[in-house]
């Protein structure tokens, strides 16, 4: 057991108490952000004179030199320390001696692992919103080759309007967009440095924190010394943020899972990213979809964990708060996990574009354009209305299209018809004539395109 608070105590502490307590076997991870908070805290009390510039050199030469060794694996975090903070100061203690006694400072654990999960959670949204740009990118160069490849758009899960693959996901890019928009949000607001609240009350040593601050990127210091170590509100917005990148990625994914289902047929997933049966020679499961869908309620489960940890706490530091990390870590693994993968299952994927063409076709997603096209000709829209479903109605009694009646069946119908109904009511047609801002017409989808690649910096 290596702690670094025995004075006080006359007997060891339990070794099922040790092991319930420590946080070693997680918060090792955020090894690299404790020895970068170290390095600001030292350079800091070296310029405010509380320690000399020799012992800050050796402090710091230190501390590269354990991160140097972790980093090639010649120093193995271990669990026979309480949590990483002291490894690291017990680490450094043995290699440089006394120097090293003196890196805790105007310092507690309470605003150093503060410090540590912000550092920590502030280059995971980096990471994220990477992998969500590259998710972008993918989704971009598919609406752009496919403008033209028409599908049902649906309501109800029921066919409603015909659309095209590229307006359909459109809809994910601006889902997606959004998600870095509040991953951006959240980091802006989180850019601010606890380092220097101490235990709860700051300290009685002339730290300078806008210096720390900013050797750390931060915009400035926290407010308050209590907030600053009891302050968790950046974790729970991030997995709150997280949350709705899986949700969108499990809605994309249970249209990848109806898409590909042998009814639909209107996608191919890649060998690379399908799995087949054991027992069921025919089958080629859309796996990685499935898993995503599935994974949304862990991290659901993360914002939940915190959200309960967080609310009966009083100020300041308790150490229900060790309990941010585990299932912060696991979320932001398994977004990370699913934003690729979905990436990747995305950019391999075949659209069976006859297919979905010929299922726009079905179902009458041309009724409300041959209402549409009444209306042209001087009929109220709710008589035109009336109209159209009396036909729609006749057509399910032959199983055909409106598109397959004659003129004279449509004359039956209503006087108003005219030859030019044909070209009106098809399928193309009504992709081709919808150009309001945001619709799947050519000119509205080229627009929402070239704003795509303008954001994406194409
Ligand atoms: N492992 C602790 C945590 O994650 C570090 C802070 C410990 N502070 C304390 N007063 N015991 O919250």
């Amino acid at each position: 057991m290596a702690q670094l608070w025995g004075g006080r105590f006359t007997k060891e502490t339990d070794q099922l108490v040790y092991i319930f307590n420590a946080s070693i076997t997680f918060d090792r991870r955020f090894w690299k952000q404790d020895i970068q908070g170290s390095m600001a805290h030292v350079k800091m009390l070296s310029r405010q004179g509380i320690l000399t510039k020799e012992e800050e050199q050796q402090i710091l030469e230190g501390l590269s030199g354990i991160a140097a060794d972790v980093e090639s694996g010649a120093l193995e975090i271990t669990e026979e320390y309480e949590d990483i903070h002291s490894f690291v100061e017990a680490n450094l203690i043995s290699r440089i001696g006394d120097a090293g006694k003196k890196l805790h400072t105007g310092r507690s654990r309470n605003d150093q692992v503060a410090l540590d999960m912000r550092l920590y959670c502030r280059d995971e949204i980096d990471a994220i919103d990477e992998l969500e740009k590259q998710l972008l990118l993918v989704i971009e160069r598919i609406m752009e080759e496919n403008t033209e490849t028409y599908m049902p758009g649906f309501t109800h899960l029921q066919k409603a309007q015909p659309v095209t693959l590229a307006h359909h996901f459109g809809a994910y890019f601006e889902m997606f967009r959004r998600d870095r928009g509040r991953l951006a949000d959240i980091r802006k607001r989180m850019n601010v440095c606890p380092l220097g609240a101490g235990a709860l009350a700051g300290t009685t040593y002339p730290l300078d924190r806008s210096c720390t601050a900013e050797l750390l990127g931060f915009d400035e210091p926290t407010a308050n010394s209590m907030d600053s170590v009891s302050d968790r509100d950046y974790v729970i917005e991030l997995l709150g943020a997280l949350s709705t990148v899986m949700m969108h990625l499990s809605r994309f994914s249970e249209e990848i899972c109806i898409w590909n289902s042998n009814e639909y047929r209107f996608v191919e997933i890649d060998d690379a990213y399908s799995t087949g049966s054991s027992i069921m020679p025919q089958k080629k499961n859309p796996d990685i979809a499935e898993l995503v869908r599935g994974k949304t309620g862990r991290v659901y489960g993360a914002l939940m964990q915190i959200l309960t940890s967080m609310k009966g706490l009083p100020l300041a530091y308790n150490k229900d708060m060790q309990e941010d990390k585990e299932l912060t870590f696991d979320a932001i693994d398994t977004v990370k996990g699913c934003l690729a993968l979905f990436a990747g299952m995305l950019d391999t994927m075949k659209f069976r574009g006859e297919v979905m063409e010929e299922s726009a076709k079905k179902g009458f997603t041309n009724a409300t354009d041959a209402a549409d096209y009444l209306v042209l000709k001087g009929i109220p829209f709710r008589d035109a209305h009336g109209i159209i479903g009396r036909m729609v109605l006749a057509c399910i009694e032959k199983d055909c299209a409106l598109d397959d009646l004659t003129l004279e069946e449509f004359r039956s119908f209503s006087e108003a018809f005219d030859e030019d109904v044909y070209e009106a009511i098809s399928m193309r047609t009504c992709v081709e004539r919808r150009n309001t801002a945001g619709a799947p017409g050519p000119a509205a989808i080229q627009e929402e395109i070239r704003r795509n690649r303008a954001y994406l910096g194409l």
